[in-house]
């Protein structure tokens, strides 16, 4: 075999070369089955795919004869639709296709279309240029066009095309295609789009999808197939400011010290000033480090390694931006979430916020409204369900680098993460910064902590105290905080009952009134330990991911939780209050342990059943507890 033969044909390289150049086009399909999608789909793809499927094959086996890696290019296009989302970890039913015409390439992302798969929708549409939004020409606009138009301008999609379909069943009339596209505009006008280009077509004849047809002599603007390969998008990612989110620090010797990541956006050269956030430190980039080789520029989605001129301290969660335009940073904004999980979204309740680079606790403050997707009004409203929609008020434990995601989809999305499951239960697009924080500082006190406790001769903490109503909480909490205070122990006790009178009057017993209930206590304690105290807390307490945040709020070992492990036939048995009996004949809704869940600790300190110890054997071993750890000493 000569060595000529072993290279790819002429042919072959010169396709590559070509289509490798065009340029790519994302764009998303909605609309049901019913509206012709599917046929849409599949016509595009029939039209334009045996193109390049005949030029493929002849490459497939040309690499399979003579082992060389050329189909490598092509087929990371075809799967990398996935592979973002499959990165942030969401599960998600959508189907990317790959398809190429002479002048352009194309990924697809087709979603189903139904009211409760918002969310896979809103995948699709996080990366896409373009919506082609199916309109069935005999029913007009209807809700759930609404809603695919919607969630595309919340996904930040600027350019729109409304499919209308089945033009033959109305007999081409260009009065029903005007009615429908005056219609839709009318009700876009809102939504921030830059162009909406309305086709009248058929899929199933083939009308207007790929030529211009006679069917429609009245109608002179262009197929489906040519707008999509001639649309200009403007605002693509390379065209945005430099951002690399830091993935990781890059040393493997003293020389040598790069900064890893894949760039979100912008364009990057040796020589380019840049400024890395949060320190905001300045230096130029000297080198662009890859597996093949040191780079002139460097474009979204590359996966490079950055060397500096300056010895400048970064590390990963860093983000290295343009000097000239730098992100933003805050650790609290307001953002449009959509919500993705069976639990809804509950103010107040710790999630993890994931960037490209960071994951950080958060919680919404402030559900400021929801918004009808159907409908687009807004509805107020104390929590968020699954696939609803919702602009809210967030706070982080440390502050972010960020771009509004109008700017920059890319620095402006997140994920909200379960801390328990890890599942991903929301979308969020950022829409600005709440300046509160800058002006809200930290003050450090003379007196402190150590200072308040020692002069009570004590080790604060807090004595957790959860389970059900009934379970005798409060009678084992009593007599702990007498004998402490008998041994001149100084304590307070924070009971439901009791707070629920004053500080939480205004909070009820749905899931979001509760975790509400439990975040301003752990609050409350946490300022009550600070204060040098032994804090008694006695609270149903019912979600495990409140007792967390409570004991997240305090000092290692300063948490100590107490389990009234009561079983809940032993409660309704005593029933003191006679609330179970009233509970159970439906006079009392949201009832825990009857109609309203409780979720058992996992790893309390304490575990105590009042159906086997007496309240005042419990209380003994708590307090024997406290001694045995060293709490009363002092
Ligand atoms: S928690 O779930 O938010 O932690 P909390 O401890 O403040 O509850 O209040 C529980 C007390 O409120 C119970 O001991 C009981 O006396 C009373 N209560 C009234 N309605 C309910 C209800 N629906 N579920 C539980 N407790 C209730």
């Amino acid at each position: 075999m000569s060595v000529a033969t072993l290279k790819p044909s002429d042919d072959v390289i010169e396709y590559l070369a070509a289509h490798e150049k065009k340029s790519m086009l994302r764009f998303i399909t909605c609309g049901s089955v019913d509206d012709g999608k599917s046929t849409l789909i599949g016509r595009l793809l029939y039209d334009s795919k045996l193109l390049y499927d005949d030029q493929i094959s002849a490459l497939e086996s040309d690499t399979k004869k003579h082992g060389t890696q050329g189909e490598k290019i092509d087929f990371a296009l075809l799967v990398d639709g996935l592979a973002a989302e499959r990165e942030q970890g969401i599960t998600i039913d959508v189907a990317y296709r790959f398809f190429s015409t002479e002048k352009r390439k194309f990924i697809v992302a087709d979603t189903p279309g139904h009211e409760q798969y918002t969310r896979n929708m809103a995948t699709g549409a996080s990366t896409a240029d373009v919506a082609v939004i199916l309109v069935d020409a005999r029913r007009g606009v209807l809700t759930q066009t609404r809603r695919h138009s919607y969630i595309v301008s919340l996904l930040g999609i600027r350019h729109i095309v409304v499919a209308i379909n089945k033009m033959d069943l109305v007999d081409y009339s260009e009065s029903t295609f005007d009615k429908i596209e005056a219609d839709y505009r009318v009700f876009a006008k809102d939504l921030g789009f830059e162009t909406i280009t309305c086709i009248p077509m058929s899929a199933l004849e083939g009308v207007n999808i790929t030529k211009q047809s006679s069917e429609t002599p009245w109608y002179q603007g262009s197929a489906l197939l040519p707008y999509l390969e001639t649309i200009k998008v403007r605002g693509a990612l390379a065209e945005k400011p430099f951002r690399l989110p830091v993935q990781w620090v890059n040393r493997p010797n003293l020389d040598f010290r790069g900064f890893s990541g894949t760039v979100a956006s912008g364009t990057i050269r040796p020589g380019d000033e840049i400024v890395v956030l949060p320190s905001a430190k300045r230096s130029i980039v000297k080198s662009i480090v890859t597996h093949d080789g040191e780079l002139t520029e460097a474009h979204p989605d590359m996966a490079v390694t950055l060397t500096l001129e300056d010895e400048i301290d970064i590390s990963r969660g860093d983000v290295i931006c343009a000097g000239k335009a730098p992100a933003e940073q805050t650790d609290q904004f307001a953002a449009h979430l959509l919500w993705m999980n069976e639990e809804a979204l509950y103010p107040g309740r710790q999630y993890l916020l994931k960037t490209a680079n960071r994951m950080i606790p958060a919680t919404v403050t402030e559900l400021k409204h929801k918004i009808n997707v159907n409908t687009l009004e807004h509805m107020s409203g104390k929590t968020l369900e699954l696939n609803e929609v919702g602009f809210c008020n967030f706070n982080l434990a440390q502050p972010i680098a960020f771009d509004c995601y109008k700017d920059n989809r890319r620095t402006g999305a997140f994920i909200l993460i379960d801390r328990r499951t890890n599942a991903t239960i929301g979308a969020g697009m950022i829409d600005f910064s709440l300046r509160r924080a800058k002006n809200v500082h930290w003050q450090d006190l003379d007196v402190n902590k150590n200072a308040r406790s020692s002069a009570k001769h004590q080790k604060p903490c807090v004595l957790w105290f959860t389970g059900l109503s009934g379970s005798g909480k409060s009678t084992v909490a009593n007599l702990v905080e007498k004998r402490l205070h008998d041994m001149g122990r100084h304590t307070y006790t924070l009971d439901g009952d009791n707070v629920r009178h004053g500080l939480n009057k205004d909070l009820g017993f749905t899931d979001a009134d509760r975790v509400e209930n439990i975040r301003r206590v752990g609050e409350a304690a946490r300022l009550m330990a600070d204060a040098g105290l032994i804090v008694l807390v006695s609270f149903i307490s019912p979600f495990q991911s409140e007792r967390r945040m409570a004991r997240e709020l305090l000092e290692d070992g300063e948490f100590i939780e107490v389990y009234i492990s009561t079983p809940l036939e032993v409660c309704e048995q005593r029933d003191v209050k006679g609330l179970y009996a009233r509970a159970r004949r439906g006079e009392i809704k949201n009832f825990t342990g009857i109609d309203s869940d409780y979720e058992a600790p996992e790893n309390a300190e304490i575990d105590l059943n009042t159906a086997e110890v007496s309240a005042e054997v419990a209380a003994n071993r708590i307090v024997e507890y406290l001694e045995s750890k060293g709490y009363l000493e002092g």
